[in-house]
């Protein structure tokens, strides 16, 4: 049976970017859908294999080898950086990041820790690399994850991928009970050794919209005031994958794994920059310890209020085509945008893959 993305029935939705169900369609949809990409070979695949729990392992952040001048990866590449906000978040041009050498991959760890969101454009010979040589280059990154309930490409589990036929039935249906699109949240808080950097690649998308928004959870740490940051610095969220993986089952989706729990620090440290992080999101965070039901509400509220409104410590990225975009998901919250469709229309069908690097287990602060 294949199976692929629909949202057919309102009732089932869950969030747009990551957590919608994925059910049977028919060949003559199948065919459809391939008819209509450029890159069959990345539409989301459904095998049904089994994957284990990701045993813990050793990770030392690149960054952390990286020369603080980054001079392998800026003047010997010619590359051209652009920030795009003060704080975070940069355009860079000119940089082939599959011609990289180990040197040069340090030095971008540093600079994507340092700037959080860095979308490198023109990246053809990335996208022409193919799955194998992707996955690989990631690999230097860290751990690879094996999404639970999405798709991804076949034998390469790695791959977690998100294609939105843009279909006005799917769109409709979808805001017929959904007021926003948009979801924040850091990728796979659950596992035990969340990731660290992230790659996002465009395969497809809207020549305008669809953008990925990110806010910087270190500096909403810093506009706490003092007392409120002490209350928080011991707090310890309880995050779970079982939700979505109940979710999934009780609409014959297909599962490959078990569902997982972890407990974080609220506030977690970077280890390249040092910055105290928040740690939070409203996906996987099902409360935290010691709290009663009504205080976890309370708080997580709080803060991702707190997070998503504060404009001024987030950065919008405009995708363009062949844009690769890495992110720290470390410091950082997110959230697609879907504001590239219109009820009369539809909208063009967006394809993006994800490449996340496992890394440290999250280092609470000390004190
Ligand atoms: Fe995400």
């Amino acid at each position: 049976m294949t199976l692929l993305s629909t949202t057919a029935d309102s009732e089932k939705l869950g969030s747009y970017d990551i957590n919608i169900p994925y059910l049977a369609v028919t060949a003559e949809e199948q065919a459809r859908i391939e008819g209509g990409t450029q890159y069959p070979l990345y539409l989301p695949s459904w095998d049904p294999v089994w994957f284990k729990p990701m045993p813990p392992f050793e990770f030392s952040d690149p960054a952390l080898r990286a020369g603080a001048s980054k001079a392998t990866l800026l003047r010997e590449l010619n590359a051209k950086l652009i920030d795009m906000t003060p704080r975070m978040g940069t355009i860079v041009e000119g940089l082939d990041l599959s011609a990289l050498d180990n040197a040069a991959k340090d030095e971008l760890a540093l600079l994507v820790s340092e700037r959080k969101v860095v979308a490198f454009r023109a990246q053809g010979n990335f996208l022409d690399m193919g799955p194998t040589a992707q996955q690989q280059w990631m690999n230097y990154f860290g751990k690879p994850n094996y999404q639970p309930v999405s798709g991804s490409i076949k034998d390469h589990p790695g791959f977690h991928i998100i294609h939105r036929d843009g279909n006005k039935e799917e769109l409709t249906s979808f805001f017929s009970q959904k007021t926003t699109s948009c979801l924040w949240h850091q990728d796979v808080s659950y596992e035990r050794q969340p990731p660290g950097y992230v790659m996002l690649g465009l395969l497809e998308g809207p020549e305008v919209g669809g953008d990925t928004v990110f806010a910087a959870t270190d500096e909403a740490y810093r506009r706490l005031s003092p007392s409120f940051r002490a209350m928080i610095n011991p707090v310890k969220a309880i995050h779970s994958s079982a939700n979505m993986i109940n979710h999934t089952k009780a609409l014959g989706g297909l599962v490959r794994k078990g569902a997982v729990q972890s407990v974080h620090p609220l506030v977690r440290v970077h280890p390249v920059t040092g910055e105290r992080c928040i740690f939070i999101n409203g996906e996987f965070i099902t409360g935290f310890q010691g709290f009663k039901q009504a205080e976890s509400k309370a708080l997580s509220d709080f803060l991702l209020n707190h997070i998503i409104t504060g404009h001024d410590f987030q950065v919008r990225v405009h995708w363009q085509p062949k844009t690769i975009v890495i992110f720290d998901n470390r410091s950082t919250l997110h959230s697609a945008i879907v504001d590239y469709f219109d009820e009369e229309n539809g909208a063009k069908a967006r394809h993006i893959f994800r490449l996340a690097a496992m890394a440290e287990v999250p280092v609470p602060v000390t004190e």
